[in-house]
């Protein structure tokens, strides 16, 4: 019970390590709003979570007294309106955001720049790196209000290194990791913590987004054949948890790389 009492908004929790990170969340006690885009997934995971006993606000379960609760919001992170209101529903059913956990996130097809359109390139600074920023605007304020929060940023190793994915992606996720270290630092006196996780490849649906760049999947195989395995949503999810708690309370502006050993090479 690690995050008893706790309120926690998890975007793109319909799949992957989001839904992962929802689960063993409301599993430790916290009330979770899973958002995410595609409506059918929020239902899909709101219903796993209340057949294993974290009951949705003001459902019949109302959630077990050993788990939290869990409350699905549809919403898309790189529109403003979207995440304003996903805010809001939280406070309005949780009464306190204390974790925002920035997950979701879209490839980009391992483009190189000059294979780049606009239409990419806006889409996926849009969900990757706008979306955090619109969402730690909204919560940011409320944090300080209270005196506390934590904010989990899921970057990757594409946001540390220059070939794990596309420029759109890397450079998306390498401001993911600037907006983290600013954060931590601005609000260090506020009691608020800011920090990122930095996956390797991880077992989710996300793909490459579509048809992959043929010089782009070139380069980035070059480094493929060092990568020592493909990890586990849950292993993400254990990370996220111990950011998330009172454990991890002097983690503050870290990136937390969880690739099992592939950047050590
Ligand atoms: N899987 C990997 O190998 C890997 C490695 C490093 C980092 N990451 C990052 O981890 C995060 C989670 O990805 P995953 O691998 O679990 O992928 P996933 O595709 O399984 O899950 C991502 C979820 O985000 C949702 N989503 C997409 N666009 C959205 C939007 N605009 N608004 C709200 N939700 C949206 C999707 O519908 C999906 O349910 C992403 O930020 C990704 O970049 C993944």
């Amino acid at each position: 019970m690690r995050l008893a009492g706790r309120t926690a908004i998890i975007t793109g929790a319909g799949s992957g390590m989001g839904r992962a990170m929802a689960e063993l969340f409301v599993a430790e006690g916290a009330n979770v709003v899973a958002s995410d885009v595609v409506k059918e997934r929020v239902e899909a995971v709101v219903q796993a979570i209340t057949a294993a006993g974290g009951g949705p606000t003001g459902g019949p379960a109302g959630g077990k007294a050993t788990g939290g609760q869990v409350a699905g919001v549809v919403a898309d992170v790189s529109k403003v309106a979207d995440v304003n209101r996903m805010v809001d529903e939280a406070l309005s059913r949780f009464g306190t955001v204390d974790v925002l956990v920035n997950n979701a996130g879209i490839m980009d097809r391992m483009l190189p720049v000059d294979e780049v359109d606009d239409e990419v390139w806006e889409r996926v600074l849009g969900v990757n790196l706008t979306g955090p920023f619109l969402t730690c605007r909204r919560v940011l304020p409320h944090m300080v209000e209270r005196g506390k929060g934590v904010i989990i940023n899921v970057a990757s190793i594409g946001g540390l290194e220059g070939g794990r994915a596309g420029a759109a992606y890397t450079t998306s996720k390498h401001g993911l990791v600037g907006l983290t270290k600013n954060i931590a630092w601005a609000y260090l006196e506020k009691g608020i913590r800011a920090v990122a996780i930095c996956p390797g490849a991880v077992e989710t649906a996300i793909g490459v987004g579509g048809v992959p760049s043929q010089a782009g999947m070139a380069r980035a195989q070059k480094g493929m054949v060092t990568m020592p395995r493909v990890g586990k949503p849950e292993e993400i999810a254990r990370v996220a948890l111990f950011l998330a708690s009172d454990e991890a309370s002097y983690v503050n502006g870290a990136t937390v790389t969880v690739d099992g050993g592939w950047t050590s090479y």
